[in-house]
């Protein structure tokens, strides 16, 4: 067993446990204290600090790169049923249900790229982060419903919140960036604005962690290119 499969295991049985019961995360968090300072801090994707538009809100470059990711069509309402089937499909992925049979490491965040359909529907795509040392070369995910995909440079405008993120809060902070953004007369995509209008959630914490918490949504500036839909776009 090496270091990343450990690492890789002990984030995704975590994670497991906590959805599994409701009760019993005060017992969990030493666990998962003992894990981050065994095995240190996950891999984040690089990005270029463009500009602090506030205390919360930056705007940021992210250079094109490879994510792993799974998409779902859900309405609002149903998207917490699937979390864990997603994030399970990717861990999947990472702990080797891949051609390679490869262990990757786990990185943050973890992502989901929002993308209003139709009527109710949305199509919510799950996505880790591909780790520098597989970009060039991510091993193909056994799993059909498992799709590398490539993101084209990303322009974005991210607001940074704690504690455990939930639709309220999502949608409070997103009120909170698109004000700042209209104020300041920058443009973005909104929703309902076509195949761009995608806004992305993000991650950064077990759910076993009580403090310093990390979550961010992130809305694209009015020049990104479009984002790939649907085709797996390696190979
Ligand atoms: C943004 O704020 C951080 C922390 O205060 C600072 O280190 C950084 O230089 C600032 N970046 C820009 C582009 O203004
Ligand atoms: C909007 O911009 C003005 C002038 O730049 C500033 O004084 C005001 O606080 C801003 N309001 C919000 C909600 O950001």
């Amino acid at each position: 067993m090496n270091m990343s499969y450990q690492r890789s295991f002990a984030f995704g049985a975590i994670f497991v446990l906590v959805l599994c019961s409701s009760v019993g995360q005060a017992q969990l968090l030493p666990i998962f204290d003992w894990v981050r300072s065994f095995f240190g801090n996950y891999e984040e994707p690089p990005y270029q600090l463009v500009a602090n538009l506030s205390d919360t809100i930056e705007e940021r470059i992210y250079p094109a790169k490879r994510w792993a990711c799974t998409e779902q069509f859900l309405t609002p309402k149903a998207k917490d049923t699937k979390r864990s089937e997603m994030f399970m499909s990717l861990f999947a992925y990472i702990q080797g249900k891949n051609d390679g049979e490869q262990k990757i490491d786990m990185t943050v965040p973890v992502t989901t790229k929002v993308d209003h359909r139709n009527g109710d529907l949305y199509s919510y795509e799950m996505c880790f982060f591909i780790p520098q040392e597989f970009q060039a070369n991510p091993p193909r995910p056994e799993n059909r419903n498992v799709r590398v995909v490539s993101f084209p440079e990303l322009h974005v405008y991210s607001i940074r919140y704690g504690g455990y993120s939930t639709q309220e809060l999502e949608q409070e902070q997103m009120t909170l960036l698109t004000t700042t953004l209209k104020n300041a007369s920058i443009p973005y995509f909104e929703e309902n604005q076509g195949p761009r209008a995608t806004y992305f959630v993000s991650g950064y914490d077990s759910p076993t962690k009580f403090w310093s918490r990390r979550n961010e949504v992130w809305v694209l500036g009015k020049d990104n290119k479009p984002l790939p839909t649907h085709v797996p776009s390696v190979d």
